[in-house]
């Protein structure tokens, strides 16, 4: 399912369409095409790392920040303005779109997503799916999305921004648990012990992520990225069998809007290959293996995205310039390379490493 050309199926004012974005060093990269200078962002680049995000959200709870278009567009650009980094990541949650459902749950500092009830009987998943079914994302609903991604592409100009959802898996492994886990246990019991009410959950999530990704696609962002965080707790066959098709029915959502489509999780080495296969035209690289090791089980077809290591970021200079250089070495060997860290900025980073690893960056000649 490779993408259409850029932009196809877009309103003619999309910054993929009327040239801001078309020609950027991130959709360069993310088409293979040679970009003017080598692109990084950082995933949770907007967040507790800087000294302006913590002031913007004080006093204010999280998804309250996120379904406030004027704060979402203020922070989501915050890091662009400070790291000069080649994207601005949407500033949002994977359960904005099930709160906007009118699902009960909230984010609880330092511990993530809490529902009001954990998901796990058919009578729980059966409840659920259909006291809050996809269709009631509707414009409406969606409204306040669709504000904060015009608010933020109007301010970025040439600089794309990216929307962003979680997979299905992602999204049940919180939904069923209620809360955040370390092993998905009850996800994965209930993915094996009823593979029918798993079906239902992550077919529902599915479509609930493909319309929050639709809704930023078609109000600015260049291009998007499924977030299957957790995918890596998973064998290759029950990946296959138990998540690929949900997550290949959320990129379809937006498979005809003709925008590069990131798919990234963690520990996912073994995965590489069937995370590209569900429709991702880009696949991104946690730092567990090596660059090129990834690109080779890719056969080398599509660009990536990774994979410096988070923990480096603390290290001495040296230490993380060395590393830098070793990861865009290996790059090299992909089709295309957007730099970014194995997963999300420590909200304990130094900002200014952040912008020295940029420059860097910018800096490597090829
Ligand atoms: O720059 C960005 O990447 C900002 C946008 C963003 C956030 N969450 C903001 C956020 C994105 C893309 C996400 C995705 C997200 N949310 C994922 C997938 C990516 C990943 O990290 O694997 C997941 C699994 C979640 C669920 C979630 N939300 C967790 C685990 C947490 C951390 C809880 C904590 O406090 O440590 C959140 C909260 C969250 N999402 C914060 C931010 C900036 C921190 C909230 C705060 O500042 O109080």
């Amino acid at each position: 399912m490779p993408s259409l050309p850029d932009g196809t199926g877009l309103p003619s004012t999309h910054p993929l369409v009327d040239g801001r974005t078309a020609t950027s060093p991130l959709i360069d990269a993310y088409r293979a095409r040679t970009p003017r200078r080598r692109p990084v962002w950082f995933m949770r680049q907007a967040g507790r790392s800087l000294p302006e995000y913590r002031e913007s959200r004080a006093g204010t709870a999280m998804l309250e920040a996120c379904l406030t278009p004027p704060l979402a567009a203020e922070i989501t650009l915050q890091p662009v303005r400070r790291h000069d980094v080649d994207a601005g990541i949407f500033f949002s949650d994977i359960v904005v779109p099930l709160k906007l459902a009118g699902v009960d749950v909230r984010i609880e500092p330092g511990v993530g997503p809490v529902f009001g009830t954990a998901h796990r009987t058919a009578a729980e998943v059966d409840r659920l799916v259909t006291e809050h079914p996809a269709e009631s994302l509707d414009e409406d609903a969606l409204a306040p999305i669709t504000e904060a991604v015009r608010l933020t592409v109007a301010e970025l100009g040439s600089t794309p921004l990216i929307g962003f959802a979680g997979a299905p898996f992602t999204l049940a492994a919180y939904l069923v648990e209620g809360r955040p886990s370390r092993d998905h246990l009850a996800a994965r019991a209930l993915m094996h012990g009823d593979p029918q009410t798993w079906a239902r959950l992550t077919a529902w999530a599915a479509d609930v992520a493909g319309r929050f990704l639709r809704a930023q696609v078609l109000a600015g962002a260049s291009a998007v990225q499924l977030f299957d965080s957790w995918a890596g707790s998973l064998s290759l066959d029950n990946y296959l069998r138990s998540v690929a098709p949900a997550s290949h029915r959320t990129l379809s959502h937006v498979a005809d809007l003709g925008v590069p489509r990131v798919h990234f999780g963690t520990g996912t080495g073994e995965l590489l290959a069937a995370m590209r296969d569900v429709g991702a035209d880009v696949v991104g690289v946690d730092d567990r293996i090596a660059l090129d090791e990834a690109v080779r089980r890719l056969d080398g077809r599509v660009p990536v995205q990774g994979n410096i290591d988070p923990a480096l970021l603390a290290a001495p200079w040296p230490v993380l310039e060395a590393h830098v250089r070793d990861v865009v070495a290996r790059g090299a060997v992909a089709p295309g390379h957007v730099v970014n860290l194995g997963h999300g900025v420590p909200p304990t980073t130094d900002p200014d490493v952040l912008t020295r690893v940029v420059s860097l960056i910018h800096s490597i000649e090829d």
